[in-house]
């Protein structure tokens, strides 16, 4: 519910009819102010996790059966009533309340309306705190395996692409301008690289999350004879976190989370931004189907790469998600605090955003066309090869680096008086600068030899991005 400004003033004099809450109300007599209805409940947001809340009310009332602390018909009826729960979500005839303010309220509330007194047994030994840890815990593990599968096709993309374009010669680029050729498979195979690392980190945040903050009950534990171990087993964790006060008011693993993605959002933009740039009629490298471009509805030859615009504007919103949680987190004393409550929303909104952005790319690259021509004319532009003619000269003539630098510099000045590719200088030109160059050299000039001879570890010569793609179908995907 969205107010204007002066009905939020009017809420503020009203008197709130509701009761006290049912949850606490043994001590609260009065009512909470209107006002606490817009900003107390986080049920708009974090309905989203009810299958994890309730996955682990079903391993919590498991352990508190096995330790003998609720019978196991109590058990059974937990488990029994928790099913119809997430069956009437899933079905979406569940009724959530503001007044129950957030997921873990509502089940319980529904639980005792489907079983009756029982489901209070279930609140034994837990808190909503540990509760939210637990949830917020489970649903981002959930997301972090999504994201790798995603990330994981988004590189089976690429690797396709860079296997169909690994002798494709492009000119490579530093300060955006021209600075040696590349082959197009190497440009590609580098995201796959930068992608990979997105995976690992958040195959590492994921470890470091996998300990289950469940028992940790309010901050100080529980007097109740639970077994943690046995909890942490039934959800998958690795172990129960081993500080109750440190798993209540923990958000390390969020906060990871983001930075992760933060990153790879990073890698999703700057290829955006290649897309924007190559699909420009001044760069005319690669175009893109009717499925990922936009017409202006005034000029009728634009077709504008929106996907991509959109994959490199939405990063702002993932690095904002980022900045909100540090800042919210920076101040907060040990140990739950309910500005954490605010973690929700920014941490979902990133996690979505990432995962339209990663299908927006993959639908990308699976769809680009890539103008070998263009590339090639390009390659052949800004002097690309002078590096090679230095590198002649030294491997040649045997002049050193720093002279060679110098004799190339005097080289490329001669062709851009002259209007003409460095291929096209006459030989007499050319040993007007230095005497001992041979027609020979003309063979280094050609972007196509250029990349052949960049055999280097790493490098971008053909034979390497071929066995590159090999490499990465082994180090990344599935056999
Ligand atoms: N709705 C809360 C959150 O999202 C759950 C924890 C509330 N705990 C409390 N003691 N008020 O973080």
């Amino acid at each position: 519910m969205k107010l204007k400004f002066n009905q939020t003033n009017k809420l503020l004099k009203q008197k709130n009819k509701s009761k006290a809450s049912s949850i606490w109300g043994g001590r609260f007599e009065g009512k909470p102010s209107e006002v606490m209805d817009q900003i107390n409940p986080s049920i708009d947001f974090d309905k989203r996790f009810y299958k994890q809340d309730i996955r682990g009310s079903k391993a919590h009332a498991e352990m508190l059966s096995a330790q003998k602390i609720i019978t196991q018909e109590d058990r059974d009826k937990i488990i029994t009533g928790l099913n119809q729960v997430e069956k009437e979500i899933d079905q979406e005839t569940f009724d959530f309340s503001r007044e129950l303010e957030d997921i873990h309220m509502n089940i319980e509330a529904r639980l005792a309306v489907l079983i009756g007194d029982t489901a209070g047994r279930l609140h034994t030994a837990r808190s909503r705190n540990d509760q939210v840890a637990t949830d917020f815990k489970l649903w981002i593990r959930d997301v972090i395996d999504a994201l790798d599968e995603q990330l994981m096709f988004l590189q089976t993309a690429l690797i396709d692409q860079a296997e169909a374009a690994a002798s494709t010669v492009m000119p490579g680029f530093t300060h955006l301008q021209v600075a040696q050729p590349v082959t197009f498979g190497h440009h590609l195979l580098a995201y796959v690289e930068m992608f990979g690392r997105d995976r690992e980190r958040l195959k590492d945040g994921r470890v470091r999350l996998n300990e289950c903050p469940l028992g940790a009950a309010a901050l100080a534990g529980t007097s109740f004879p639970i077994d943690r171990v046995m909890t942490a087993g039934i959800l998958d964790f690795d172990r129960p976190t081993a500080n109750s006060l440190d798993s209540v008011s923990d958000r390390d693993f969020a906060l990871e989370f983001l930075s992760t993605a933060s990153i790879c959002s990073i890698h999703l933009s700057r290829f955006a931004e290649e897309v924007v740039n190559w699909t420009s009629s001044q760069f005319n490298f690669i175009s893109l189907s009717d499925a990922f471009t936009t017409g202006s509805s005034i000029m009728p030859q634009k077709r504008n790469p929106d996907a991509a615009e959109l994959v490199r504007g939405k990063t702002g919103r993932v690095i904002g998600a980022l900045n909100s949680l540090l800042v919210m987190m920076k101040g907060l004393p040990l140990a739950f605090c309910k500005d954490m409550q605010e973690d929700k929303e920014p941490l979902f909104d990133a996690a979505e955003t990432l995962q339209v952005c990663i299908a927006a790319c993959t639908g990308m690259v699976l769809d680009m066309k890539a103008n070998v021509s263009a590339m090639e004319r390009a390659s052949e532009l800004g002097f690309s090869t002078a590096t090679d003619l230095a590198d002649w000269l030294v491997r040649v003539l045997n002049i050193p680096f720093r002279k060679a630098h110098h004799v190339t510099g005097a080289i490329v000045k001669l062709a851009e008086q002259q209007n003409c590719l460095l291929k096209e200088l006459s030989i007499g030109d050319l040993q007007s600068v230095e005497p001992k160059i041979t027609t020979e050299i003309y063979a280094i000039l050609e972007p196509a030899k250029s990349i052949d001879s960049r055999k280097s570890f790493g490098g971008t010569a053909p034979c390497n991005v071929k066995e590159a793609v090999l490499a990465a179908r082994q180090r990344f995907l599935k056999s």
